[in-house]
């Protein structure tokens, strides 16, 4: 029924950070488990986050991290999740996994949830009894969509599943049980040969991929949709905006009807795991020259200069994890180091000098 070459694709081996951040302390990657009862698990009750941290000449710098962890605070507030952690104390987390887990460059992966209280268990769909917890944890992540497509650029196709419907999920949140949705886009992308599906939201304009957002180029113009158009507020995607503004190309939000995607002259994903992913074909047809357009270039070029600290961005975007002034909070005092040695038998070292780096197959 199934071909498993094509389930396998995505599996990717990245090395993975020794340890996690968990309520304030660090814990080996091996103690980072949930009770099987847990509320998540089965009412997709959690929000998320996935940042990039970069490699840079003044050392690992984490990409919009204030922007990150706002956003998701934002998803805890929408699901009205109680939680005691603050923007200062989580941008300081992350800073303090990035270090410990000495990689050049990673991808960092907060999560919120509602776990299981074991001595007082509670199985129904109200999610108020049971508690938050939160982990971070980190591992070395490629290029997103292989690492050819950054240049070649990607064959999408539309997907046949429309993004949520505003007053159904709010797609604003960034949560678990949104990527339900992006799992069905993503499986009919990839088992019909595609490296990625691009949504339309429930009006029949143009939404986002499964994991990225979208932009659009036309006659010197860049378009991509609207917050209305059910998107995820990609931080990326903001980093795009601004990168034009600088570089003093047009740029509007506007409603994107499908046929437009097939006479762009360039099209292009953003996303912090995908990054700017030039698109090259939607629905077999091949999109302007048929591979990554001047203007995506340009935009690619400058956001792989800022990201790399060789260009000045247009605002804070960067936090040089060896500068970092930690924030004041009131938990400073409990990051207590729980960690030890990293078990041989599941286990394997990657680099002598990548602390408590391990190999680990994860699939996405
Ligand atoms: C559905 C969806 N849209 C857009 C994006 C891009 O957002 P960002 O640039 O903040 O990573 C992502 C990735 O987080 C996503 O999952």
């Amino acid at each position: 029924m199934f071909n498993d070459d094509v389930r396998k694709k995505d599996v990717k081996t990245p090395t993975i950070v020794g340890e996690v951040w968990h309520d304030g302390e660090f814990i080996k990657w091996d103690d980072a488990r949930v009770h099987v009862m847990s509320h998540v698990l089965h009412y997709g009750s959690s929000v998320f986050e996935g940042i990039r941290c970069y490699k840079t000449s003044r050392g690992p710098a984490v990409f919009r991290l204030r922007e990150h962890m706002q956003r998701l605070l934002n998803s805890a507030k929408i699901y009205r999740m109680e939680h005691p952690w603050s923007l200062g104390e989580l941008s300081d987390a992350v800073v303090q996994l990035v270090i410990r887990g000495g990689l050049q460059q990673c991808y960092v992966r907060p999560i919120m949830f509602r776990s299981l209280d074991e001595a007082h268990p509670a199985f129904g769909v109200n999610p108020f009894p049971n508690p938050m917890v939160c982990y971070i944890g980190a591992w070395d992540w490629g290029k997103y969509l292989g690492d050819a497509a950054i240049e070649q650029g990607v064959d999408a196709c539309v997907s046949s599943w429309n993004r949520l419907s505003p007053n159904s999920m709010p797609v604003m949140a960034k949560a678990g049980a949104n990527y339900m949705n992006s799992q069905l886009i993503k499986m009919e992308a990839i088992t019909n040969g595609y490296a990625e599906g691009i949504a339309l939201d429930d009006r029949g304009y143009v939404s986002e991929g499964s994991g990225e957002n979208i932009f659009l180029v036309h006659d010197g113009k860049v378009i991509t949709p609207p917050l209305s158009s059910s998107i995820l507020p990609g931080i990326t995607r903001d980093s795009v905006i601004e990168i034009c503004r600088t570089l003093e190309i047009p740029l509007v939000e506007s409603g994107i009807q499908r046929a437009a995607l097939y006479v762009a002259d360039e099209l292009f994903f953003s996303g912090t795991a995908a990054e700017i992913t030039p698109i090259r074909s939607v629905d077999r047809i091949p999109v302007g020259i048929g591979s990554r357009g001047p203007i995506t270039e340009r935009i690619q070029k400058a956001f792989f200069e800022i990201t790399s600290g060789e260009r000045e961005a247009p605002g804070a975007w960067l936090t040089f994890v060896k500068e970092h002034q930690p924030a004041h909070h009131e938990n400073n005092g409990h990051h207590a180091d729980k960690s030890g040695e990293v078990k041989k038998a599941t286990v394997t070292a990657s680099a002598s000098d990548t602390r408590d780096a391990i190999h680990v197959t994860l699939t996405e």
